[in-house]
């Protein structure tokens, strides 16, 4: 009998103790102890998605934990910004996002986060050109001739776009103001299904990221009319700018950033943002990027100080412009 009891007592007094260490282990347990989430706010198979996915393979690597991709999609990219500002403040949930931060304050009216207070700022992250690109069979083999056929057909020309806060659609904006057509735009949750359609012959043009079209570019798969950038790319050395074809001072470059909520443990943001300036490093990734045409931020970009005051500056920037337009998305 006295050895049932103290067998209890001891397996009653070892389940106390493995419950305090248990527990005070969990607490010290390192971060990050389990996968950690990181929302894009387009479709997958798009750009953000493109780049998320092959920054979070090698962040997982240095992490030890798997980066997991989350594509939270809808109204211009501001569900998944919303999404990341309600979530759990635990350093688990990251976003991933581009200009749309900075635009949708003026684009959307009930926008139901601020960008610049209600997030912690984790780095800048790369900066993309985009490019101009057609269906395979439209008739118009260069810019010249997309010219004239645009201005032939007017609103009979397909636009994809992802939605009003996209840089796509901004881009189509700005094109049909300076190619002087009227096109109809086509919304889609991302360019990787509005690529998509363009490969099916469904929409006829799409400018977007050269993180999600220079492998089409590559294969011949679609028309490629010019890049957005004001001199030549070196990922795409043969094709030349819209600037020079006509489009005096056509520039449009796609800048990245890493978010996580409000309250983030700062251990947290440092560890994804060491992560991030390490997958930078990872010769294969850097390769990978540069093959895509994006263009790493110097390291002083890849801080969180960085980050906030540029997502200020470019806020600033755009907001009298959209202002001015009367353009809202809701
Ligand atoms: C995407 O990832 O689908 C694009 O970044 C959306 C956009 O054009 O802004």
């Amino acid at each position: 009998m006295a050895y049932f009891v103290n067998v209890r007592m001891v397996v009653a007094a070892s389940c106390i103790v493995a419950g305090v260490t248990g527990g005070s282990i969990a607490r010290a347990q390192p971060y990050p102890s389990k996968p950690v989430t990181l929302v894009v706010p387009y479709s997958a198979g798009g750009p953000t998605d493109v780049v998320a996915r092959t920054l979070g393979a090698a962040m997982s690597k240095s992490l030890g934990q798997t980066v997991i991709v989350e594509n939270r999609t809808g109204a211009g990219g501001t569900i998944a910004a919303a999404y990341t500002a309600r979530a759990k403040p635990d350093g688990y949930t990251f976003l991933i996002h581009h200009n749309g931060m900075a635009t949708a304050p003026a684009l959307y009216r009930k926008l139901n986060y601020k960008p610049l207070e209600d997030f912690e700022y984790v780095s800048q992250v790369i900066d993309v050109p985009m490019t101009l690109v057609g269906r395979k069979d439209l008739p118009a083999k260069d810019f010249k001739e997309l010219m004239a056929y645009a201005k032939a057909n007017g609103d009979k020309v397909n636009f994809a776009h992802a939605g009003l806060g996209a840089v796509s659609h901004l881009c189509s904006v700005l094109l049909r103001q300076a190619m002087g057509v009227d096109m109809t735009t086509v919304p889609f949750p991302g360019t990787g299904p509005a690529m998509n359609a363009v490969l099916g012959g469904q929409v006829d043009l799409l400018c977007d990221q050269t993180t999600s079209t220079t492998p089409y570019v590559k294969a011949g798969s679609v028309r490629l009319y010019g890049v957005t950038t004001n001199t030549r790319l070196k990922s795409l050395p043969n094709t030349p700018t819209l600037a020079e074809q006509g489009l005096s001072s056509f520039q449009i470059v796609v800048w990245h950033g890493i978010y996580a909520p409000k309250g983030t443990p700062k251990d947290a943001v440092e560890k994804f943002g060491a992560a991030l300036k390490g997958a930078f490093k990872d010769p294969v990734v850097a390769q990978r990027l540069a093959d895509l045409g994006a263009i790493v931020p110097s390291d002083d970009k890849l801080t969180p100080a960085s980050l906030r005051s540029w997502l200020e500056q470019e806020t600033q920037r755009y907001s009298p412009v959209i202002k001015a337009a009367g353009q809202f998305a809701d």
